[in-house]
C-alpha cells in the first residue's frame, strides 16, 4: 500500500455524517501525510472518533469521501475491505483483546487469519513483539490477569504483528478534569508531527507544531494553552 502520490497516506473530503439529526462531522476537510505521526484533536464528543471510524470503513459517510492510499474507502468492495484492514491497524483504548485467548494466542490472531506462516515463524514474530513492549514474561496470561496498561500494549503488540502501513490510535478523552486534559493536550501535542485541530464538525486548523503555535485563531490559541475557559469553551 503506497499513498498516490506519496505525500498523503489518509485524504478526508467534504465529510458529513450525523446520527439521528445530531450532525457530529459536517465538511471535514484534512490530510494525514505519509510517515509522520498525525494527532487529531478536539474537545470531547466532536466526533474524532466517528473520523477515524470512516477511514477503515466501519462507518459510512452521508456525504464526502474519505481516501486512503488514493482508494476511496466507501467503495472498496468487500474483498478490497479486508484488505484495507490488514494494512491499517486500529488500536482501542483497552487494546480490545479476545478474553478467551491468553496473550500469546491474541497477540498470534492476525498472523494465522491473514496470513500462511508457519507456528514456527509465529512464535518468533510474536516473541518479539511481546519482547518489545515488556511483556514476554506474560505470554501465558489471560487478558483479565493484566492491568490497564498491559492491555494497551498488548493490543499494540498485536497491532503491529502484520506491519501496517498506518496504525490509528483512538484514544479515551481524559474527561473533565482540567489538570489531566491540560497534561494530555500538551503530551498530544508534543508528539504529533501534523496536527488536525476539529471543532464544531469541522477542522479549524490543521498544520504542524509550530503553524499551530502561530496561528491566530482563537480556538487553537486556546485549545493549546489547554485553556478550560475561554472565547468558545471547551465543551
Ligand atoms: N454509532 C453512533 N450512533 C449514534 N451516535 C454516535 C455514534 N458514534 C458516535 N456518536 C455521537 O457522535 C458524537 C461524537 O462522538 P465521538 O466521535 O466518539 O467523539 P470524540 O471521539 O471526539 O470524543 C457524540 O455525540 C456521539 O454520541
Ligand atoms: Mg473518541
Amino acid at each position: 500500500m503506497n499513498s498516490k502520490n506519496g505525500e498523503y497516506m489518509v485524504e478526508v473530503e467534504d465529510l458529513h455524517k450525523g446520527f439521528d439529526g445530531n450532525q457530529v462531522l459536517d465538511g471535514v476537510t484534512c490530510q494525514i501525510p505519509a510517515g509522520k505521526i498525525s494527532v487529531v484533536m478536539g474537545p470531547s464528543g466532536t466526533g474524532k472518533s466517528v473520523l477515524l471510524r470512516h477511514v477503515v470503513g466501519l462507518l459510512y459517510p452521508d456525504k464526502g469521501d474519505v481516501r486512503v492510499a488514493g482508494k476511496s474507502v466507501p467503495h472498496l468492495n468487500e474483498e478490497e475491505l479486508l484488505e484495507l484492514r490488514r494494512n491499517v491497524g486500529m488500536l482501542f483504548q483497552d487494546g480490545a483483546l479476545f478474553s478467551s485467548m491468553n496473550l500469546y494466542d491474541n497477540v498470534a490472531f492476525p498472523l494465522r487469519q491473514h496470513t500462511k506462516k508457519s507456528e514456527r515463524e509465529i512464535k518468533e514474530i510474536v516473541m518479539q513483539r511481546l519482547e518489545e513492549v515488556g511483556l514476554r514474561e506474560a505470554v501465558t496470561k489471560m487478558p483479565n490477569e493484566l492491568s490497564g496498561g498491559m492491555r494497551k500494549r498488548a493490543g499494540f503488540a498485536r497491532a503491529l504483528v502484520l506491519e501496517p502501513e498506518l496504525l490509528l490510535f483512538d484514544e479515551p478523552d481524559s474527561g473533565l478534569d482540567p489538570v489531566r486534559t491540560s497534561h494530555d493536550i500538551k503530551s498530544c501535542f508534543n508528539i504529533g508531527d501534523h496536527i488536525i485541530l476539529l471543532h464544531g464538525g469541522k477542522v479549524v486548523d490543521q498544520g504542524s507544531k509550530e503553524e499551530l503555535q502561530r496561528s491566530t485563531k482563537p480556538f487553537t490559541q486556546q485549545f493549546i494553552k489547554g485553556a478550560v475557559e475561554g472565547p468558545l469553551g471547551m465543551e
